[in-house]
């Protein structure tokens, strides 16, 4: 399956096809320097399989959120320098959203920009973060504050490396797909509610969530207003992330950050599938703490935040309110 998300010269597609790892370096060139960037927890072999040119090189960075920081960027930078990368050359992220952020925002500004390939082997990549060309590091604390649009050549997605995936990451990622269909396609949320997201549908799945992601980008590819929806869940999400300490996991942040944003009828359906797909529904810690850091969001403009709700599955509404009454909002949302 080959899905062409459609931007004018930075125009680009996405294959979804199991075993296309394997044809990734031939897809590239065998002649260009092919700079694979991955993590410890992904699996050697994926890289391993992408790095077959003969000029290519692996560089390996520390797991976690952790890696999307300034010092490890300028590592980054400093060994594409060293492996004599030109504007001609490439890099090629392996791993999941943390890899494809990194490496991104690394080929963007690495001498003004080089062509950066995604190859994304977690659920969450694969649906969310390997599309759309945000890139970023953390910085200062906070989440995703430096990093560019900068969209890849080609994106490819191949769903046997999830066999190797953590289920609790399975999960994780799953939440994404979920956000999309809530907000934006009743029938594949229906799907998800009945079926669950099993290595059955999952390709399905994947395929269907990009479609609805590569609309909106192409719609509004930086930003300005619809593409906002995405962040549905994401403005306390993102505040459960900041202070957990990477207790919980991104998808498991937005998924409780989705709940308080959902009208009662939906919230109801909306906490039955977070639950079939072990996901977290309730949160004990800090909520206060939470909120703190919203006035850092991007989502936040002065004293509004722009918040999505969702009031019928399949169909979301958009506006602003005031920091006060968003932390108002989320305490009497269930929490
Ligand atoms: N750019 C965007 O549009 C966008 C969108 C959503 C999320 N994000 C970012 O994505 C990041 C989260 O991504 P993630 O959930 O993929 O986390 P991640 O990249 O940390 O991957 C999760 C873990 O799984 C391991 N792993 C990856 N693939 C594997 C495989 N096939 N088998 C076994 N282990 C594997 C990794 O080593 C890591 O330990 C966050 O930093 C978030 O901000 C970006």
């Amino acid at each position: 399956m080959q899905i062409n998300v459609n931007l004018g010269e930075r125009s680009y597609g996405i294959t979804v096809e199991r075993g296309c790892l394997s044809s990734v370096a031939e897809y590239i060139g065998e002649q260009r320097r092919i700079f694979v960037l991955t993590d410890s927890g992904v699996p050697r072999e994926y890289a391993e399989t992408v790095a077959t040119a003969k000029h290519s090189m692996i560089y390996t960075v520390p797991e976690g959120e952790g890696a999307k920081s300034p010092e490890v960027l300028f590592q980054v930078l400093g060994a594409m320098l060293e492996f004599n990368m030109t504007r001609s050359d490439a890099v090629v992220a392996v791993g999941g959203g943390v890899v494809g952020d990194l490496g991104g925002f690394a080929a963007s500004v690495y001498m003004r920009g080089v062509d950066f390939y995604n190859v994304p082997t977690t659920l969450l990549s694969m649906v969310d973060s390997s599309v759309g060309g945000k890139t970023a590091i953390n910085f200062s604390g906070v989440k995703n504050t430096v990093g560019t649009f900068y969209q890849p050549k080609h994106v490819f997605i191949d769903a046997n490396t999830l066999k190797t995936l953590p289920d609790r990451h399975f999960s994780a990622g799953a939440c994404e797909a979920v956000k999309m269909a809530i907000c934006l396609d009743a029938e594949l949320f229906s799907k998800i509610e009945s079926a669950g997201i099993t290595e059955d549908n999952v390709e399905e799945i994947i395929t269907r969530a990009i479609e609805i992601k590569k609309n909106i980008v192409e719609r509004d590819e930086r930003e300005g207003g619809l593409r906002r929806v995405l962040n549905f869940g994401h403005t306390l999400g993102h505040g459960i992330e900041a202070i957990s300490h990477g207790e919980f996991y991104h998808g498991e942040c937005v998924a409780l950050g989705m709940i308080p944003m959902c009208a009662p009828y939906v919230r109801e359906r909306l906490i039955a599938v977070l639950r079939a797909l072990n996901l977290p529904t309730e949160y004990c810690g800090d909520i206060d703490a939470a909120l703190a850091p919203i006035e850092h969001d991007k989502k936040c403009e002065g004293d509004e935040v722009a918040i999505i709700k969702v009031e019928k599955v399949g169909k979301f509404t958009a506006e602003k309110i005031t920091t006060h009454e968003f932390k108002t909002l989320i305490k009497k949302g269930g929490l």
